[in-house]
C-alpha cells in the first residue's frame, strides 16, 4: 500500500494548522493590536497616565513601561506597597496588574478596578510596548 495522504488527511491536517494558528495567539500579549490599544489606552487609563516621557498625571508616565522597574519614576510618589513590589514590568506582570490591581499591589494608590476583557488587555499591552 502506498503512504499517500488522502484528501481528508489532508484537510484534516489544513485544518488542524488553521487552529494553531488562530488559536495560538489567544491569552498572549503578543497578538495584540497596538492601533485597538490606543483607544483602550485612551478610555482607560489617560485620565491619570501620559505617554510622554518625564510627565507624570495623578499615575507617573507610562513611556517605556514594558521593561522598566516598578516604581522607578524618580520624581512620582509612589505608595509605599509599590515600592516594595520589587518587580520589573514585563507584559505578563503588566497584565496581571491591569487585571487586578488591588491583588498585584496590595495597599497600592492606583484606583482603577481592573480590566477583565483579555483582548482589550493585550490590544493596550501591545500599544504600551510600542512607545518608548
Ligand atoms: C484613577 C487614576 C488611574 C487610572 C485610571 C490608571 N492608573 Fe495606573 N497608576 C495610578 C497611580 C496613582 C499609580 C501609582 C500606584 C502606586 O504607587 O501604588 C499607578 C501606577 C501604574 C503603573 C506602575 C508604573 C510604575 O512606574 O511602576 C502602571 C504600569 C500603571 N499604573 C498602568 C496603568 C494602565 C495600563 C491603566 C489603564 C488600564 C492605568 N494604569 C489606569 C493611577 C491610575
Amino acid at each position: 500500500m502506498t503512504a499517500h495522504r488522502s484528501p481528508l488527511q489532508g484537510s484534516l491536517a489544513s485544518c488542524l494548522l488553521t487552529a494553531t494558528v488562530t488559536l495560538a495567539p489567544a491569552g498572549s500579549w503578543a497578538s495584540g493590536d497596538a492601533k485597538a490599544g490606543t483607544d483602550v489606552f485612551a478610555a482607560q487609563c489617560a485620565e491619570c497616565h501620559s505617554m510622554k516621557e518625564g510627565k507624570n498625571k495623578k499615575g507617573p508616565s507610562l513611556f517605556a513601561v514594558v521593561g522598566r522597574k516598578a516604581a522607578s519614576i524618580a520624581d512620582f510618589k509612589y505608595s509605599d506597597p509599590m515600592k516594595a513590589g520589587g518587580f520589573v514590568w514585563t507584559p505578563e506582570q503588566l497584565d496581571a496588574y491591569i487585571t487586578l490591581p488591588k491583588k498585584v499591589v496590595p495597599g497600592g494608590i492606583m484606583k482603577f478596578d481592573g480590566l477583565p476583557d483579555a483582548k482589550a488587555r493585550a490590544d493596550l499591552i501591545e500599544f504600551l510596548a510600542s512607545v518608548k
